[in-house]
């Protein structure tokens, strides 16, 4: 059944303004402003009235300026949000940070947002991860122009999970999801509903948020993002990676904690960069959940790898600690697949970057200062109203092949960004169940997103992931799934609801801004 009635609204408002903006990001890169009138775009496809919405906000995309390191504060651009109507806790601001606003929806909610982009250029806002009607995906497509307002309109419709916003501009220059969201322009989403809710996992001050990103900055703080020459020719390669890991938008901290256990929701915000979450203590990883909320039980693995884009839901019990006692989160080492043999051997990352992909470096330390008595085992089933997507012999294969072109970049079935063009092979049937195979011809790892769905994996073969293999959580819903240099990955997905236009692409920024990007077409 296609729901999405699409009321399809374009109403263009004219005020005057001017605004003049300035932005340094790194020397040499110079943004200027625009001068331009103020339009309101809708986007709105639910058809409902003002008053019907549970939600409502502002969120305003603008260059802002955060104290992120000692000394004098960077230019960012970044998300901030005014809640008009809904339950106060929608909207969390994190003061002293680029990070936008953490937004806490409930599932069934129907949410209205105004968009208003204050930025010198295009962009959009993409609900990474949400089951939402095509106009309202944040696709490059439908760009907000500066100074203009967009409204999207949509109903919750996911289950319980950790999702995010950020920006997937991309123009005739190309793609700008690596730089808006290197600027700032990504936060946080949750979405809550009764089933979680029903489990009683640690909540309020024990459920520890972490939006993990690294960046590097030049001499006055100023963010830096692709280096010049032939570091810019490898950045775009590899993807651009920061000498220096962030938290929530800020350098790694140290938590108070207590003798208790703590649900840890971590999302990777990097452009390019993996992490291999560990204890510091060798203590197994429990995973509880993957993008598209809580996996079915509970998981143990000597460590779970994180590639960007995707989000993990890990739950540590403190309880046998002591106060004083102190557990690092970590990122361990690995062996990434490119280095291995291939040609990409001493160039690139080594050479370059203080901080290499698969380097051990730490992400929160949590200090243990207070006893309680307060341990609470976890439940042995989870997020169990879902059942997986049932595929046969029969059902649909559809393949990818990753593969390299030359200088620039890398292709899906040979083809790059096209903008809305849709090839015969990327059109699907409203209400089908589909396989879709990313086999990976490249030496490099690469993060493949799909809008507009969460899927499941139905295996992987091949690859030489040696370093990372143990910790893949493959099983439960995700929206972004790792593909391993000559892996082949099979993923199944049901097209529900929604038809029209949607995005599938690698979430290695760098690598999608280049082009490994494409619209398939959901037909109802
Ligand atoms: Cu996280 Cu196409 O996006
Ligand atoms: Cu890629």
């Amino acid at each position: 059944m296609n729901r999405n009635k699409s009321v399809h609204r374009r109403t263009v408002l004219r005020a005057a303004a001017g605004t003049g903006v300035l932005l340094t990001l790194s020397p040499g890169l110079l943004l200027t402003g625009c001068d331009g009138g103020v339009k309101a775009v809708e986007s709105e496809t639910l058809g409902l009235d003002s008053d019907e919405y549970d939600v409502e906000l502002n969120l305003y995309a603008m260059p802002d300026s955060v104290p992120i390191l000692p000394g004098a504060p960077s230019e960012v651009w970044r998300y901030r949000a005014e809640l008009l109507k809904g339950p106060e806790n929608t909207v969390s601001e994190h003061p002293d940070s680029y990070l936008g606003p953490t937004i806490r929806l409930r599932r069934g909610q129907t949410v209205r947002i105004h968009i208003h982009n204050e930025l010198p250029e295009d962009t959009t806002v993409h609900w990474h991860g949400l089951h939402v009607p095509s106009d309202v995906d944040g696709q490059p497509r439908l760009p907000i122009r500066p100074g203009e307002t967009m409204t999207v309109g949509f109903e919750v419709l996911d289950r319980a999970g950790l999702f995010w916003y950020h920006s997937h501009a991309h123009g005739k220059q190309g793609g700008r999801v690596g730089f808006q969201s290197y600027a700032g322009l990504a936060g946080l989403l949750i979405v809550e509903d009764e089933e979680e809710a029903g489990l009683k996992l640690p909540s309020g001050d024990n459920e520890l948020l972490l939006a993990l990103q690294d960046r590097t900055f030049a001499g006055n703080n100023e963010l830096v993002y692709m280096g010049g020459g032939m570091g810019s020719m490898m950045d775009r390669m590899h993807g651009f990676l920061g000498d220096r890991v962030l938290a929530n938008g800020a350098p790694p901290t140290t938590r108070k904690v207590a003798t208790r256990p703590y649900r840890i929701r971590v999302l990777n915000g990097s452009n390019a960069r993996i992490y291999k979450l560990a204890w510091s203590d060798g203590r197994p990883v429990t995973v509880i959940g993957a993008d598209g909320g809580l996996l079915q039980e509970p998981e143990d693995r000597p460590y779970a790898v994180l590639a960007p884009a995707q989000r993990l839901d890990i739950w540590v019990d403190l309880s046998e600690f002591q106060p004083g006692d102190a557990l690092e989160l970590i990122s361990d080492r690995f062996r990434a697949g490119m280095m291995s043999g291939g040609m990409m051997d001493g160039m690139g990352m080594m050479g370059s970057n203080a901080l290499p992909l698969g380097s051990r470096f730490p992400l929160a330390r949590l200090e243990v200062a207070e006893s309680v008595e307060a341990s609470k085992p976890l439940p042995a089933q989870l997020g169990v109203q879902r059942q997986t997507i049932p595929v046969n012999r029969n059902t649909r294969i559809r393949s990818f092949e990753l593969s390299p072109v030359m200088m620039r970049g890398f292709a899906i079935n040979g083809r790059r960004f096209d903008g809305t063009n849709v090839a015969d092979d990327e059109k699907v049937r409203l209400g089908d169940t589909e396989i879709w195979e990313f086999h990976n011809s490249t030496p490099m790892p690469h993060p493949m997103h799909i809008h507009g769905l969460q899927f499941n994996v139905v295996g992987r073969r091949g690859g030489n992931s040696d370093s990372l293999q143990q910790g893949l959580v493959d099983s439960g819903w995700h929206d972004t799934v790792l593909v391993m240099p000559r892996e082949t990955v099979q993923v199944a997905m049901k097209f529900e609801r929604f038809d029209g236009l949607y995005i599938y692409h690698c979430h290695n920024m760098e690598h999608e801004d280049a082009g490994m990007m494409r619209y398939f077409q959901v037909q109802g």
